[in-house]
């Protein structure tokens, strides 16, 4: 066993280069969701006890909230396992219930979900105090939809500089009917819900299968949850000294197998994409097939094969089970070589069309129009040197690169650090021709 250390700096230094590929062929292995395993980590605080988390992905990300949660107390140590490169990590949290509820500004600012740590805190101490939440830059992205969910429930909030102040005597159970179903502010609430008094129904909740897998984490706590996957969710709260430490393995991340996914599209070839959940990815292989893929489930993964030019077809991103924002960046990549015309709607973050600059530099023949992204698929993408906007974009960005002539060399590559597990390795196990240069 080993105290939590950070990825070292030179992991994230230096660039990455690609170059045309394909076939791909072979196995990989989709590591843990991000957005799961973070909000997973936050529950820790809830209860006193030592958890053991599996299949945690090896991203800056994790490291970030390690951070943040050991400063509020907890002790986070690595248990040492035959194949972390495939299984990911295993992580041990010890909570001894010594819980500060001060975050440090200087961590909390760095990702979107130290928002997280606000719900259990105040469910279990009624205090929190914390920077707003960074994360990658989309526009705006507010957090009213929590603080009233939480004030429904008797929190009440008063910002500083640059910060959030909340104070609670005691969360009572609320309806609360949420205006959008915000995946931030769900999982929020439920964290908030688990131990306040009497119950809690959150109407138009989010569905994605990362609130799934909070909700059986917390469940495994001792938390009564009702309506898990569904857009209302109930939670019949309980004593906090019922509560208890608990062992939980975080579901696989369906952005990174689309990822891989979407690297065969672009190359062509013949993967088996193992772990990767297909009822989580219903709407996206659907789209997937459309464009001319092949898609069939395996016992323990999703087998994909493509092979020519992928035909353009139209997408609109939506709360899940609709096509996910985070998916979009590949998506446009695919339509930017795809025979035809696409209008592509988003409709979560207007701003999330920044990477479609980079994309340019490959010849690609995009215009934006509002919320909308026009692609006129070309023949052949160029090699280019390109900055990773943020965590999707970057990855998208590397399989353009491998379907580009010439070659590519992607920057800030940070980004893509914050959320991928190795993504240069599997994709080079895969055949790709791609590597990290310092
Ligand atoms: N929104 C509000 N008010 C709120 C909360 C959200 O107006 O109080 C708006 C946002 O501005 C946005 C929309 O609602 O327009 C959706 O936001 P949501 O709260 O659902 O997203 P999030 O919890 O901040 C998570 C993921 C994102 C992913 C979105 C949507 C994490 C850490 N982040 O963000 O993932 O794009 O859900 O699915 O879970 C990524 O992984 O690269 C990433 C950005």
């Amino acid at each position: 066993m080993s105290e939590y250390s950070r990825l070292s700096d030179d992991q994230s230094s230096g660039v990455i280069v690609a170059a045309q590929s394909g076939p791909l062929t072979g196995e990989v292995t989709v590591p843990g969701a991000k957005n799961s395993v973070l909000k997973l980590m936050a529950a820790a605080l809830l209860a006193d006890g030592v958890y053991e988390l599996s299949h945690v992905p090896r991203i800056g990300d994790v490291d970030i909230m390690a951070e943040l949660l050991t400063q509020l107390g907890l002790r986070i140590e690595k248990i040492a396992i035959p194949n972390p490169e495939q299984d990911g990590q295993k992580l041990r949290i010890v909570n001894s219930g010594n819980i500060a509820t001060v975050a440090p500004f200087e961590i909390a600012d760095r990702i979107r979900a130290s928002v997280n740590v606000v719900g259990p805190l105040l469910g279990r101490l009624g205090e929190v105090d914390i920077a707003l939440p960074g994360g990658d830059d989309f526009g705006g992205r507010p957090i009213d939809i929590h603080l009233r969910g939480l004030e429904a429930m008797g929190a009440t909030f008063t910002f500083s500089d640059d910060g959030l102040i909340g104070r609670a005597n005691g969360l009572h159970g609320a309806d609360i009917s949420l205006e959008f179903p915000s995946v931030g502010a769900t999982e929020n609430l439920l964290m908030a819900a688990v131990c306040a008094t009497g119950t809690t129904t959150i109407a138009n909740a989010a569905r994605e299968p990362e609130i799934g897998d909070l909700c059986l984490m917390l469940r495994s706590m001792g938390a009564h949850i009702e309506g898990i996957g569904t857009q209302q969710l109930v939670i019949h709260g309980v004593a906090q000294t019922s509560l208890q430490s608990t062992t939980h393995t975080t579901v696989a991340d369906r952005v990174q197998a689309a990822t891989y996914m979407s690297a065969v599209a672009m190359c062509g070839g013949d993967v088996h994409v193992k772990g990767a959940i297909i009822t989580h990815m219903e709407m996206l292989m659907s789209r997937f097939t459309d464009m001319g893929m092949t898609i069939a489930p395996t016992d323990d993964g999703i087998h994909v094969r493509s092979s020519g030019r992928l035909s353009a077809v139209d997408i609109s991103t939506l709360p899940y089970p609709g096509i996910a924002t985070d998916y979009k960046p590949l998506l446009v990549t695919m339509l930017g070589v795809s025979d035809g015309t696409a209008v592509v709607t988003e409709n979560l973050y207007p701003g999330r069309f920044r990477y479609i600059e980079e994309l340019r530099k490959f010849g690609a023949d995009i215009t934006i129009d509002g919320h909308h992204a026009v692609v006129r698929g070309v023949e052949h993408l160029t090699g280019a040197v390109v900055h990773a906007p943020d965590i999707r974009a970057g990855a998208a960005l590397v399989v353009a690169g491998l379907a580009a002539s010439g070659m590519t060399e992607i920057r800030d590559i940070h980004h893509i650090d914050r959320g991928y597990d190795d993504l240069v390795g599997r994709l080079a196990a895969l055949g790709a021709a791609v590597s990290r240069v310092d």
